[in-house]
């Protein structure tokens, strides 16, 4: 188990890149796959997660080439090409991965078995598993369906197209239901409560597939063939940079530049939060990417004040919560955090790991069922964290670190790989 140790740091600097977006990571190899012809993708993170989705296409017969690097060569084998993986597709730590390959293979002719580690073991997939049903694949799992591992049985060419509208705001259920909507008879549309991010829509229209919105409703068409065209780019994970984001926000005298970011609306809440608590960031040279809007981020220190976080902006920041919840920590006020209940089934129960985690560095936490309330400190404490065996609980703690007084040390800290490789190594190159 590896630790991360963190020395208090004077002030982020430099230009930085970061590694890819991991859920258009997981998309584009996905979406490759099952695509006519080759495709050319750069940016793909190289994390375990993703490279766990593009290994599971490999068991399905699809040629991946350059694994382990950020650019793939995908081959892709049609819609109807993907064929009966011999063994278990292991997901390793990623819901994504499991929720959307669970929704492609509910269209398939074949039988499947998906499981992960114990983490994503103890995930709920009833969110995807009954609406799969209710399309026709047959899907068993542990406790009736609602645990992985799961098998599936493919509706093949019986799948039903389905309106179905989702309890959640959640583009990991409205993405499965897409997925398997391509294999429908008719038009699958999902109706979210609030919008969830738009990358499968975006990057399917980038593969040639008309999808229709009308506000939180997305409709695909069945048995639209899915084009391999120009080469992929794929931008940097807005997630990942979010951590540099708080980083320089908290530590007097930063001023850091990080380029190539995704900057999806969709994706954007964390922005946004940190402008309404004072934040000094600002966004150049905007332009499109293989659909997604990119630009390069500035961020300056600046004195933080407590802001309230919650509805529609929540889906829009849910994984940088942790992070923002370190923010918190170091501005003026006590910040509420509300209708963030779904930050309890994430890779860890994140409302509970960041109000422990916080609290051994001498901040004011109070939990509440679907949020947190934190009353920001002029001083950190320097502690020994945990990760909780979830990445962005080992980045934001180390983030929080570097605005502390004395050493934090962060232990297990494996787990970063999953989303950012190489996150130690910049942070240290941006910090000391
Ligand atoms: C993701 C969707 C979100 C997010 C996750 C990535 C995706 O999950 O938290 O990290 O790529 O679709 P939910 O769909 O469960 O909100």
């Amino acid at each position: 188990m590896s630790d991360l140790v963190i020395q208090p740091s004077r002030g982020l600097h430099g230009e930085l890149t970061l590694p890819g977006d991991k859920s258009i990571s997981h998309r584009s190899v996905m979406f490759a796959a099952i695509a006519d012809g080759a495709t050319d993708i750069s940016g793909f993170l190289a994390g375990e997660d993703t490279m766990n989705t593009a290994k599971a296409m490999q068991a399905m017969g699809v040629v991946v080439d350059g694994l382990g690097t950020d650019r793939l060569l995908v081959r892709g084998r049609g819609l109807h090409g993907l064929s009966e993986p011999a063994g278990v597709l292991d997901l390793g730590n990623s819901g994504t991965g499991m929720r959307l390959i669970a929704g492609l293979l509910a269209g398939q002719n074949f039988f499947s078995i998906l499981s992960g580690d114990q983490y994503l073991r103890k995930r709920p997939m009833a969110r995807v598993v009954e609406p799969l049903r209710q399309m026709g694949a047959q899907i068993d799992g542990r406790s009736g369906g609602q645990l992985a591992p799961l098998s599936i049985r493919g509706g093949g060419g019986r799948i039903r197209a389905i309106e179905y509208a989702s309890p959640i705001a959640s583009a990991q259920v409205k993405s499965a239901l897409l997925l398997a909507g391509l294999y429908a008879d008719g038009e699958t549309s999902v109706v979210e409560p609030s919008k969830s991010r738009d990358h499968t829509e975006r990057l399917l229209r980038f593969f040639g597939v008309e999808v229709r919105e009308e506000g939180n409703r997305v409709t695909v068409r069945g048995g639209q063939r899915l084009r391999a065209g120009g080469p992929l780019m794929i931008p940097s994970d807005l997630s990942s940079a979010a951590f540099f984001l708080v980083a320089a926000s908290i530590v007097p005298g930063s001023d850091l530049l990080i380029r190539n970011v995704g900057v999806n609306p969709t994706r954007t809440g964390v922005i946004d939060v940190l402008l309404s608590m004072g934040a000094d960031i600002s966004l150049g040279n905007r332009r499109e990417q293989a659909g997604e809007p990119v630009a390069d981020i500035r961020v300056r220190y600046k004195k933080l004040r407590a802001v309230q976080v919650s509805g529609g902006v929540i889906p829009r920041a849910i994984d940088e919560i942790p992070v923002l919840s370190v923010a918190a920590a170091c501005a003026e006020g006590t910040t509420i955090i509300r209708d963030a209940a779904e930050l309890r089934v994430k890779e860890s129960d994140r409302i509970a790991s960041m109000a422990a985690e916080l609290r051994k560095l001498g901040v004011a936490v109070t939990e509440l069922p679907d949020g947190m309330e934190i009353t920001g400190r002029p001083a950190l404490t320097g502690a020994a964290c945990e990760s909780h065996g979830d990445h962005r609980i080992a980045m934001s703690m180390a983030v929080a670190g570097l605005a502390a007084r004395g050493e934090t040390v962060v232990r297990d800290t494996g787990w970063i790989d999953t989303s950012f490789p190489g996150f130690e190594r910049l942070l240290k190159l941006a910090a000391y």
